[in-house]
């Protein structure tokens, strides 16, 4: 096998690396690779794609972008499944909708409402978008050990950030019917946040008989407040990705 299509990996410059950490923003791959390794190098760049592949004791692992969304993370999972990933560790932000999350805090996600398109195209809606319980676990370890306030729960995942996720302040500030008074349902079903990605992520891979995890930063308390003020996005990501990173030798461990 040559190099895959979209992602620009082949299987010998993954190295046998089994596990993935995936954010959302090729700009941050480098920065959180080499939180991992600072000597993590970059082995690919192609669209929204961004790959590095850093050492963790014996181990190799990848760190690869997403881009935003279903869609483009449909992609990046399908084409690394192929090249021999079997950990798919997503880490990225979200906006919590139960008033006693603050930013800041981090959110592992147990499992998601598929509010996106791309995983029907894999599995049947009935089918769950689940996290591996192990990994979920060493997150839960991993925030505690650390001392950053984690929740752990049912994320509702979207391929809009504005409409889906009942955004009024867009260009055309119009929310379809079927999503209008969708976040104060949510939060009532006990639905900690929303983002854009764990629904695609968690369906295939569980579908596909691999691992995969999601954990996500705090930027903003829908509940309170529309604006994603600077500061908060900046501690949100930066709690994720450390509580990412400390998790990595436990799940390779268990998983
Ligand atoms: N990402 C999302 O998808 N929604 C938010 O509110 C914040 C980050």
């Amino acid at each position: 096998m040559g190099k895959v299509y979209h992602i620009g990996l082949t299987k010998k410059v993954v190295r046998d690396a089994r596990l993935v950490l995936l954010p959302g923003d090729p700009f941050r791959v480098g920065e959180i690779s080499k939180r991992i390794d600072p000597d993590a190098t970059q082995i690919a760049c192609s669209r929204e794609y961004c790959s590095y592949l850093a050492s963790s004791g014996d181990n190799k692992i990848l760190v690869m972008s997403t881009g935003m969304g279903g869609p483009s993370t449909s992609i990046a999972v399908d084409e690394l499944a192929s090249l021999g990933l079997k950990i798919f560790l997503r880490v990225g932000t979200c906006g919590a909708i139960q008033k006693n999350i603050k930013p800041g805090d981090v959110i592992v996600t147990s499992g998601a409402v598929r509010l996106d398109g791309a995983s029907t195209h894999y599995a049947p809606v009935e089918y769950p978008a689940v996290a591996d319980y192990r990994i979920v676990n060493a997150l839960v370890e991993s925030s505690r050990s650390l001392n950053i306030k984690a929740y752990t729960g049912v994320t509702a995942s979207t391929d809009t950030f504005y409409p889906a996720q009942e955004r009024y302040d867009s260009f055309s500030g119009h929310v379809l019917k079927r999503f209008q008074g969708s976040m104060n349902e949510f939060k009532k079903l006990h639905v900690l946040n929303y983002e854009m990605e764990s629904a695609t992520l968690l369906t295939m891979a569980a579908s596909f008989g691999l691992s995969a995890g999601c954990i996500t930063g705090v930027v903003v308390n829908r509940t309170t407040s529309e604006k994603i003020k600077k500061i908060n996005l900046a501690t949100g990501e930066k709690n994720a990705v450390k509580v990412a990173v400390n998790a990595i030798k436990q799940i390779m461990k268990v998983c």
